[in-house]
């Protein structure tokens, strides 16, 4: 049997990676499967160099967009399709919405265009689950505040971080199957039971 596909969005300081541990093991220990945890961009050597550039570099926002899906393809060929074809479980901490999100929202990419590549790089296939871990831009941005520093995305004015939970808050609300939102400004074990809620539900 096929295994499932579940991924992690939200904006910068949502305290997603926070959870990410949780998350992994709930699916393996529900699915009774391997759970493999993976991210984007990267999780392919090729794609953790992209990140690197991605992360760091300045580029124009179609080469943004552009590198983000050449990333994905490559992780969806030789890491995320074939452990689901194995029957494995992947969770990834971040997918396409996260382009829609920051390329989309937050550059201006036109979703059009977006759509055209998403339906290039991955026709027909979709996340089972997408978890949205959703705080206001203030939150997280106090929350970013204690990490350090801080990458080109993150780095971005709170302007830009409302654009991009616009374009989340959108995309969940047109793919209400598969989403579920999460209030990320709960306490960390009230955002556990949630996230429990949701896995055990699946
Ligand atoms: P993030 O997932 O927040 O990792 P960390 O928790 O280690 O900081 O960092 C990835 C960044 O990349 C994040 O700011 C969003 C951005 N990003 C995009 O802009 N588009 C994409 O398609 C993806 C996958 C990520």
């Amino acid at each position: 049997m096929r295994g499932k596909f579940i991924t992690m969005e939200g904006i910068d300081g949502a305290g997603k990676s926070t959870h990410v541990p949780y998350v992994r093991e709930l699916v393996a220990a529900r699915s009774g499967a391997v759970a493999l945890m993976t991210r984007e961009p990267g999780g392919t050597p090729l794609g953790e160099r992209l990140r690197e550039l991605l992360l760091h570099e300045a580029m124009a926002p179609s080469t943004e967009a552009l590198l983000m899906f050449a990333a994905r393809r490559e992780h969806l060929e030789s890491v995320i399709w074939p452990a689901l074809d194995r029957g494995e479980w992947v969770v990834c901490d971040r997918f396409t919405d996260a382009t829609i999100a920051y390329q989309g929202g937050g550059r201006g990419i036109p979703l059009s265009r977006l759509a055209a590549l998403e339906a290039w790089t991955h026709p027909g296939f979709q996340p089972d689950l997408t978890l949205l871990f959703d705080v206001p831009v203030a939150v997280g941005a106090v929350r970013l505040a204690r990490h350090g520093a801080l990458d080109k995305f993150e780095s971005e004015q709170a302007a830009f971080h409302e654009r991009v939970r616009g374009a989340y808050v959108a995309r969940a609300a047109q793919n209400p199957a598969r989403f579920r939102t999460i209030d990320s400004t709960q306490p960390v074990a009230d955002v556990r039971a949630a996230i429990k809620r949701v896995i055990d539900a699946l």
